[in-house]
């Protein structure tokens, strides 16, 4: 089912908490390959879609479609197994590890079984390559024995990064990779979002409209748990319902 043009879509997803609907009847479909952006003002339910789509929540109503496949029925590790990842799920990484072994343990936790204690010792240099590997990916190469707690924000970001391909996602989603961050961090994570892009389908959100505007093939704007509009960053920043929103309900975007 790999050749289908679209790695992720939703038909119709929904949840309601109580009698609030925080997403309601939302349609997406992501281009395989693409980074595609989900913003909208505070409380649009861009974080309640994400958790829709990796099935961390149970959608009320709707199916989500990953790779041609109904994954609608799926526990989040089934989801994670079939390839999509959501950053920061496993990590939130092991403060006092340092950055060789966070990326260790998750590659471990991905490989099951493969990673006893009792696997033979080439095994373990296998993963100790593997892990090096991913730390220069992210350009941690130099940090790779400092304690993750040590780390500048930017930095732990970039190893929260590294443990999710560490489970070689083929759909990555990444919830606000950017907050918090100072303007030095910024534009490296943007960077090593696009990279790390180039082989896989990346769902975003994210505040930082010039990030969105630098990474975006297509985004999605979300509006009180509904979809505004879809388009490109040109179309979507032109239009004037998105401009209203955002300025009924300022947020850091500005
Ligand atoms: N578990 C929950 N129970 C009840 N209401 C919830 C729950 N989670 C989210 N909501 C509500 O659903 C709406 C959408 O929330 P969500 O966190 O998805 O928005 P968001 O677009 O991610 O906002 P932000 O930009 O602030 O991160 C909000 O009104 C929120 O208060
Ligand atoms: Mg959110």
């Amino acid at each position: 089912m790999a050749d289908t043009e679209y790695a992720l879509e939703a038909r119709g997803i929904g949840k309601r908490f109580g009698e609030f609907w925080a997403v309601n009847n939302v349609d997406l479909k992501v281009r395989r390959g693409a980074i595609h952006a989900l913003i909208g003002p505070n409380g649009a339910g861009k974080t309640t879609c994400f958790n829709l789509l990796t099935k961390t929540l149970q959608p009320s109503t709707g199916k989500i479609i990953l790779d041609g496949e109904d994954i609608s029925r799926l526990r989040t590790s089934d989801v994670a197994k079939k390839g999509m990842v959501r950053s920061f799920q496993i990590s939130a990484t092991f403060t006092d590890l340092t950055a060789l072994q966070n990326v260790r343990v998750a590659l471990q936790s991905s490989h099951g079984s493969a990673w006893r204690f009792w696997s033979p010792i080439s095994s373990i240099y296998k993963l100790n390559e593997r892990a090096e590997d991913l730390l220069e990916q992210v350009g941690l190469a130099d940090a790779r024995d400092m304690k993750a707690a040590e780390l500048s924000y930017g930095k732990k970001r970039a190893l929260e990064i590294a443990t999710t391909l560490a489970l070689e996602p083929k759909v990555m989603l990444l919830d606000e990779p950017t907050a918090g961050m100072g303007h030095e961090d910024i534009e490296p994570i943007t960077e090593l979002i696009r990279k790390v892009s180039r082989d896989r389908t990346i769902v975003i959100v994210e505040h930082n409209l010039s990030v969105v505007s630098t990474l975006s093939d297509r985004i999605t704007v979300l509006q009180a748990g509904q979809v505004l509009m879809e388009g490109n960053y040109a179309e979507v920043s032109s239009d004037e319902r998105v401009i209203a929103a955002y300025l009924g309900g300022v947020d850091d975007a500005a």
